[in-house]
């Protein structure tokens, strides 16, 4: 007699099967194959396709959600299983003009209220077989600006979240937000309670492009600022960056790399500017109050600029944008969302996914206090993850990292993977964008820039075998980080 389990695994191959048979390469689609032509970074495609490379689950029926969660919370997770803990504070004091993540601006009361539903929503998670049976590797608690919270709520969230969750003795434990208004006292909060990496937004430190981006503080601030605490030799201090914000010219990215380098921070985050619909920028520039951001030509240059410049100063590469200037760093959180490592979300507005369903918590502060107060998950959409799943994953986590192994890719899919897409993976050659050396495609500089082009290129290829039943076709699933 056949069991349950092997009938379900037999199920899960010929449901990858078929996504692996129905590869459809369509050699006349340039925003697949890209152009060619003599400078593949700046003109292979015409734009970056969009943040993240991703596709949809089939949507678990709204009445559905409670009982559905309840169930994958009440089984036990598989212990070689990489997993991590996001927490999300969906406040700032101001919206930032370029940003897309801004939710709701801060009010000390509507934060405090905040804060009490979220460590009782910390509570309540962890009181679920799935949390406690395994150790989580990273915990993130991202924004949004947490670094906005108070020293003592700080402090409280890291000690709550250390004593409810099994955490790793190695775990990473990031503190994203600003260096605006973190002094010195919030920082040994932080470290007390346990937080061991800090991630803060600097965007650029040009001191007018910043005040065209709305942000606060000048470049002196900042430095001094990075140089305090880096000065404690504490915890790895990183920071992101951004290219093609209006008025932000090469010479000015420049002037940014080399202040990253002489900051003294442990590790750099070199991120496109993504100008989505709605975000303030598209109104101030079509109102002439602001000159436009940078065009895609201009972006390819500077990340060009700025990784010959890493490369040049020998920081180490962690991934395609994430460069670490010493050994402290080592970028856990964001190398492991983007594989298929779990990701269990706490707070409203965050993204994760475990037990085979992406799940994405309310927005509305309303929706989540409500539900948090009647005992509910603040759940509104949950998807159940497409049986390829975790081919994607694997596609998600190769681009990231620059190179796809051949050995890795055919793991995921069961099958001769790498040799079904080689066809795509030549036209990808002769464009300029990979190069296929024995068992592994390796991106090029080009490659690199477009690299999330290249990775939803894969997943729309498959995507005809890989789209569940009922799937909202190409709807995506934002996961947090
Ligand atoms: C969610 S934000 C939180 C950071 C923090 N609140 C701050 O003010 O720096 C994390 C990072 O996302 C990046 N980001 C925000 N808007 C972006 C956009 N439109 N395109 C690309 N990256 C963006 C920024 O580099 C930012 O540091
Ligand atoms: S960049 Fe940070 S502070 Fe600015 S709006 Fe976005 S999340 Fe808020």
């Amino acid at each position: 007699m056949i069991s349950q389990n092997s009938r379900e695994s037999s199920v899960e191959i010929l449901r990858l099967n078929s996504v692996v048979d129905m590869i459809n390469i369509d050699f006349d689609d340039e925003t697949l194959t890209g152009t060619h032509s003599s400078d593949p970074l700046r003109h292979a495609f015409s734009r970056k396709k969009s943040a993240h490379a991703g596709m949809a689950g089939a949507p678990v029926p709204f009445p559905d959600i409670q009982r559905t969660v309840t169930e994958a919370l009440s089984i036990r997770a598989p212990e070689n299983k990489n997993r991590c803990l996001y927490i999300h504070i969906p406040f700032c004091r101001v919206r930032c003009t370029y940003c897309n993540f801004f939710q709701n601006a801060s009010s000390q009361q509507l934060v405090d209220s905040y804060f009490a539903a979220l460590l009782q929503e910390l509570e309540w998670k962890a009181s679920f077989a799935w949390s406690q049976s395994a150790p989580f590797q990273a915990v993130y608690i991202g924004g949004g600006t947490p670094s906005d919270l108070s020293p003592q709520q700080i402090r409280q969230l890291a000690q709550h979240i250390k004593r409810l969750y099994p955490l790793a003795p190695d775990c990473e434990i990031t503190l994203e937000g600003r260096l605006n208004r973190f002094d010195n006292e919030k920082f040994e909060h932080a470290l007390e309670g346990g937080i061991n990496r800090f991630s803060f937004g600097v965007q650029s430190f040009d001191t007018t492009v910043r005040k065209a981006a709305r942000r606060l503080d000048s470049r002196d601030y900042l430095l001094a600022r990075i140089s305090a605490l880096t000065g404690y030799n504490a915890a790895p201090i990183v920071l992101d960056l951004l290219y093609g914000l209006p008025m932000q010219t090469l010479d000015i990215w420049h002037d940014d790399l080399r202040d990253y380098l002489a900051s003294g921070a442990d590790g750099v985050d070199l991120y496109q500017l993504i100008e989505m619909p709605g975000i303030p920028l598209e109104k101030k520039v079509a109102q002439g109050k602001l000159p436009p951001a940078g065009s895609t030509q201009l972006k390819a240059t500077m990340y060009e600029t700025g990784s010959i410049f890493m490369a040049r100063h020998h920081q180490k590469k962690l991934s395609i944008n994430h460069w670490a200037s010493t050994n402290r760093e080592r970028s856990l959180y964001n190398s492991l969302a983007k594989t298929s490592a779990d990701v269990l979300p706490v707070g409203a507005g965050a993204g994760g996914h475990l037990a085979g369903l992406q799940l994405m918590q309310f927005r509305k502060l309303e929706d989540y206090m409500q539900a948090i107060g009647n005992r509910q998950f603040p759940m509104g959409m949950i998807f159940r993850e497409t049986p390829a799943a975790g081919i994607f994953a694997e596609i998600k986590s190769g681009m990231d990292q620059g190179v796809l192994s051949r050995l890795r890719l055919d793991e995921a899919a069961g099958r001769d993977l790498f040799a079904r897409l080689m066809p795509l993976f030549q036209v990808w050659q002769e464009n300029g964008l990979v190069s296929i050396e024995g068992d592994y495609l390796t991106l090029t500089l080009a490659g690199q820039f477009w690299a999330v082009n290249l990775a939803q290129g894969m997943i729309d290829v498959m995507s005809s075998g890989a789209r569940p039943q009922h799937a909202p076709g190409g709807m995506k699933v934002p996961v947090s980080g």
